[in-house]
């Protein structure tokens, strides 16, 4: 189909290797084709794509960014007023102490932080510090915790990642001496840690709270003992969970508190900025090594970080989100039940999950293609937000639960043949 959006989409991929600089914005991996794939304003949960087509967004918003929805108006206007005094200079930006002392207010195991902008070098960064503050080498992790060499080494000799965040990572560039060096462990799967911890000198596990699997048998505290026991460091990796339905770590929630956690995605709502903290003996260690970057001191982020922070306590946001999370998980349960279509649902609350238990990929695809008819970025997550109101949410489970008739009417024949091709990519690929 000819279209500004889809022509952007064929520039992109000439130019872009992959088309774009995040792996989740690739239009193949929701819907090829038909996915959108450029924006040109969003507000609230409202996109327009470069044809002006409208979409309600009922998954990605900003791949868990927005919890505060698109373009929140006391934000922006933060950062405006800050753009306007000047956003760089020489000097530092004030904005960077007010953050890290109000960070230490709000979270127990926070004593002193660095910033940087993406999740990825936030984790990079947390990790020089455990492994500088404990003089060893060996990492584990249980996981998705960004695209540098030292996580994707765990991919160099086998496909360990496929467990943690997707199939067939190609640890290519990633230098082959790193190997042994990132270790996974499953979730839930204390004796496998043990083990680990027992054959190498560990300077760190590193981990997501939890993501779509519930701890069982006091898995967290028990890996909190083990840290603790084995005089390594502890690290939450909350870029996904943190500041989404808890106001700072989804750990308070478990009452095991780590040495280091890392903050992003949610934390500034939309403006770049990560966030490693921690107690202040391990982040010391921050001083014996060289830890350094030109963007980690721009004041956009800090101060949209600020705003977001206050306009969480304002709103609440983290219980309107609970709530928005569990009603999508309730209303998914019963459309799916009433269409006789087996479903499983995962995820925290405020991402929630669906799987199809039959035929995922084609029935995901078949969900999409129908919502976006219907004027929907709709897929089989759903990142949680204020912006999602009662009415929005009403009305969306209307389409969903037409949608689900239609599947059932249809059955895997014909909705292969109304796709006509078009599944959703389900790993890593090549585009170009
Ligand atoms: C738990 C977790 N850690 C790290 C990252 C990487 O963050 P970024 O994409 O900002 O580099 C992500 C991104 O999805 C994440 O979910």
């Amino acid at each position: 189909m000819k279209s500004k959006t889809n022509d952007m989409w064929t520039r992109a991929k000439r130019v872009i290797p992959g088309g774009t600089s995040l792996f989740s914005k690739r239009p193949e991996l929701h819907l090829p084709n038909l996915w959108p794939s450029h924006f040109s304003s969003a507000k609230g949960c409202i996109i327009h794509d470069l044809d002006g087509q409208q979409y309600i967004d009922v998954s990605l918003m900003g791949v868990g960014t927005n919890v505060l929805g698109y373009a929140h108006d006391p934000i922006d206007q933060a950062v405006i007023s800050n753009i306007k005094l000047g956003n760089m200079s020489s000097l530092n930006c004030s904005e960077e102490v007010i953050l890290a002392e109000k960070l230490a207010d709000i979270d127990d195991c926070i004593e002193m932080v660095r910033f940087t902008r993406s999740g990825g070098e936030a984790n990079a960064i947390a990790l020089r510090i455990a492994r500088a503050a404990t003089q060893r080498d060996v990492v584990l992790i249980c996981g998705y915790h960004g695209w540098h060499d030292w996580y994707l080494s765990t991919n160099l000799k086998q496909d360990k990642l496929k467990a943690h965040h997707l199939a067939g990572l190609e640890a290519s560039g990633v230098p082959s001496s790193l190997a042994g060096t990132t270790l996974s462990f499953n979730y839930n799967d204390i004796e496998g840690l043990k083990y680990l911890l027992q054959s190498n000198r560990v300077a760190a596990i590193i981990m997501e709270v939890t993501r779509n699997i519930e701890p069982h048998d006091d898995f967290l505290l028990k890996v909190r003992n083990l840290a603790t026991d084995n005089g390594c460091v502890l690290i939450f990796d909350e870029c996904s969970s943190g500041f989404r339905q808890t106001f700072g770590g989804l750990y308070t929630d478990y009452n095991v508190t780590p040495d280091m956690v890392v903050y992003g995605k949610t934390i500034a709502n939309g403006y770049a900025l990560n966030v490693v903290g921690g107690r202040r003996d391990v982040m010391d260690a921050a001083q014996k090594t060289f830890i350094s970057s030109t963007f980690w001191t721009e004041r956009t982020g800090p101060t949209a970080a600020l705003a977001t922070l206050s306009e969480m306590e304002r709103l609440n946001s983290f219980d309107h989100v609970l709530n928005v999370g569990r009603r999508v998980k309730k209303n998914w349960t019963k459309i799916a039940s009433d269409a006789g279509i087996k479903v499983e649902i995962t995820g925290i609350d405020a991402i929630p999950n669906l799987t199809f238990e039959k035929d995922h990929l084609l029935y995901k695809s078949f969900l999409t293609k129908t919502m976006l008819a219907k004027g929907y970025l709709a897929s089989t997550m759903f990142y949680c937000s204020i912006a999602h109101t009662d009415l929005v949410l009403e009305q969306y489970f209307e389409h969903l639960s037409e949608t689900f008739d239609l599947m059932k009417q249809y059955g895997r024949d014909k909705i292969m043949s109304e796709l006509d091709g078009s599944v959703c990519h389900s790993s890593f690929q090549r585009l170009n």
